[in-house]
């Protein structure tokens, strides 16, 4: 069984039909909503809405740790964490799908570890690739397998927010060399390696980040919605390919 973890402008019923919702509660509290658990290309998986149900959590409230807590006590053996992003390098445009392979985290104060104290012994995970290479290299080849175009690189730049970067900031994120930027990435993808849980991203450039590309004056949110209604039907045929593969 897998899971699917939805951002912005992919609620579940876009990717799948729901058959069970269950709520779950862990020691880290509760997660953003019910676990609903669907087949998707055949196989049993299990769909969380990030932002919650009505989109009420922001990207610094999300209790990433109940999160992936709840998964992986569902059953989930890997994570798809599927991501609305600004475009930062030129390959990068909105509508493009990027499967990135490294992480820049500039977020700060939110729950990022379960080795926090307490009993627990200090561990430091391993982060050099902090993405699963194996579930990356399932995705791309799922990608491939319907012919749909993906970016198979990229260096996703996770920024607080709630707010959108300024045009100064993504020049300097570009100089770090991030080429895509969203809020939402860390510390999932750092949690999820702390409960051992393969993970990868699948990010749709919803817009051009600030500075960049149409984004000189303004992002406009019109049309980063109008771009993700025109892009979940491709993620959803990657994950379902994926899954058929499985
Ligand atoms: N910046 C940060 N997060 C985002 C963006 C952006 O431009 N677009 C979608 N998520």
């Amino acid at each position: 069984m897998f899971a699917v973890i939805g951002g912005s402008g992919v609620v579940g019923s876009t990717l799948m039909k729901m058959e069970r919702r269950q709520i779950a509660r862990t020691p880290y509290g509760e997660p953003s909503g019910p676990l609903n658990f669907a087949t998707i290309g055949g196989r049993e998986a299990i769909f969380l809405a990030r932002h919650g149900p009505g989109h009420i959590h922001p990207p610094h409230m999300v209790n990433y740790r109940a999160n992936l807590w709840a998964l992986r006590e569902a059953g989930a053996k890997a994570v798809i964490s599927l991501a609305a992003v600004g475009g930062i390098a030129a390959t990068c445009g909105p509508g493009v799908i990027v499967i990135p392979d490294q992480i820049i985290d500039y977020t700060h104060g939110r729950e990022h570890t379960f080795f926090d104290g307490g009993d627990k012994q200090v561990h430091h995970i391993d982060f050099t690739l902090p993405y699963d290479s194996e579930l990356r290299g399932a995705l791309l080849a799922a990608a491939q397998s319907v012919a749909e175009p993906v970016v198979s690189t990229g260096v996703y730049a996770a920024t607080q927010g709630p707010r959108l970067e300024s045009a100064a900031e993504i020049s300097r994120i570009a100089g770090d060399g991030g080429t895509l930027v969203g809020m939402t990435g860390m510390p999932e993808a750092a949690l999820a390696r702390e409960l051992e849980l393969p993970y990868a991203h699948i990010c749709v450039v919803s817009n051009w980040a600030a500075g960049r590309g149409n984004s000189t004056e303004t992002i406009s949110h019109s049309a980063i919605e109008a771009t993700m209604r025109a892009s979940i039907d491709r993620v959803a045929k990657i994950v379902d390919a994926y899954a058929r593969a499985l």
